[in-house]
């Protein structure tokens, strides 16, 4: 099945960002195995380092809702490359998401490309 009505919705979360400092918006489309979509902006902040990232929000919300199960994940910025999540991103995906989620990252042009968090974070940090 195509993942295009999850990219839509993460375009259209990314223009909710609140990014004044960097004016990077991001957006973030994450989907329940049961089919509920939670949906996530990055949220910045004039101390900077309590900048929220997109997909961080999205899983934030899910958790907060009881939700653990996940379908795949879209994450979507205005740039001609892929966007590419930071480490402490990849850090929470790797508590929640099976290795082998579908990630898709998008590009501004609708062109995205297919990861997992075992690839994202390989030998990550686990208690
Ligand atoms: N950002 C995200 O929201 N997700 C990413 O995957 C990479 C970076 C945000 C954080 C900050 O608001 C802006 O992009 C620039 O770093």
């Amino acid at each position: 099945m195509s993942n295009d009505y999850l990219y839509d919705i993460a375009v259209s979360v990314m223009n909710k960002a609140y990014a004044p400092y960097s004016h990077f918006k991001v957006g973030a489309a994450l989907e329940t195995t049961a089919g509920q979509i939670f949906t996530g902006c990055n949220i910045e902040n004039s101390s900077y380092s309590l900048t929220s990232c997109a997909e961080r929000v999205a899983i934030f919300k899910a958790i907060s809702e009881s939700q653990y199960k996940f379908k795949h994940l879209a994450i979507v910025a205005e740039t001609d490359d892929f966007i590419s999540p930071c480490g402490a991103c990849r850090q929470v995906m790797s508590e929640f998401f099976s290795k082998d989620m579908p990630i898709y990252l998008y590009n501004r042009h609708g062109e995205y490309k297919q990861v997992s968090i075992a690839q994202l974070l390989p030998d990550s940090f686990r208690l």
